[in-house]
């Protein structure tokens, strides 16, 4: 009997995706057969980034390491937990830096357990050198023109410094 294929979604704002997310992608390879990263665009939130260039940018990103073969990029819109289900995930992925994420997150895992009992989220930890970075934090760094070298992927700093020309 063929086994089925393990898959997670990994879904985020990732605006802009940095070396935190890619540190914890590469993890989930190891763990899954694919694993989707999902650009979440129907979040109220502004956004430095459209939808597609989240999208365009975090594929060139991963472009050249050896785990791509196991990841895909796709944008969506609407609840997670419709969107694992067209995927066939059995499991959302999140990452926790630091306690202070865990609030937010456990009210949103048990709200999709609600919603879907049989989808699981699973927690991983980055890189402790990746505790600190965040989207945000990023943006705000840029923004002050401060150096965002160690924070995200060399495509992303460009085009960080281009949108805020
Ligand atoms: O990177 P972020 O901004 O912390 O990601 C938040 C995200 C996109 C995962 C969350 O806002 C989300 O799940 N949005 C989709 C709508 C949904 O399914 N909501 C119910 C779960 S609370």
């Amino acid at each position: 009997m063929e086994e089925s294929k393990k898959i997670a979604i990994y879904p985020g704002s990732f605006d802009p995706f940095t070396n935190g997310h890619i540190d914890l992608v590469e993890r989930a390879t190891r763990i899954f057969d694919l694993v989707v990263v999902t650009v979440a665009v129907n979040s109220k939130k502004e956004t430095l980034f459209t939808g597609q260039e989240r999208e365009d940018l975090i594929r060139e990103a991963i472009s050249d390491k050896p785990w791509k073969d196991k990841v895909e990029v796709e944008q969506f819109t609407g609840l997670l937990i419709d969107f694992a289900e067209e995927k066939n995930a059995t499991v959302l992925l999140r990452g926790v830096r630091q306690i202070s994420d865990f609030e937010y997150e456990f009210q949103m895992a048990l709200t999709n357990r609600r919603l879907s009992p049989k989808l699981d989220t699973l927690f991983l930890m980055p890189d402790e050198n990746h505790a600190i970075t965040s989207s945000s934090i990023v943006k705000e760094v840029a923004l002050w023109d401060g150096d965002i070298t160690s924070f995200v992927p060399p495509n992303i700093h460009k085009a960080i410094l281009k949108k805020m020309e």
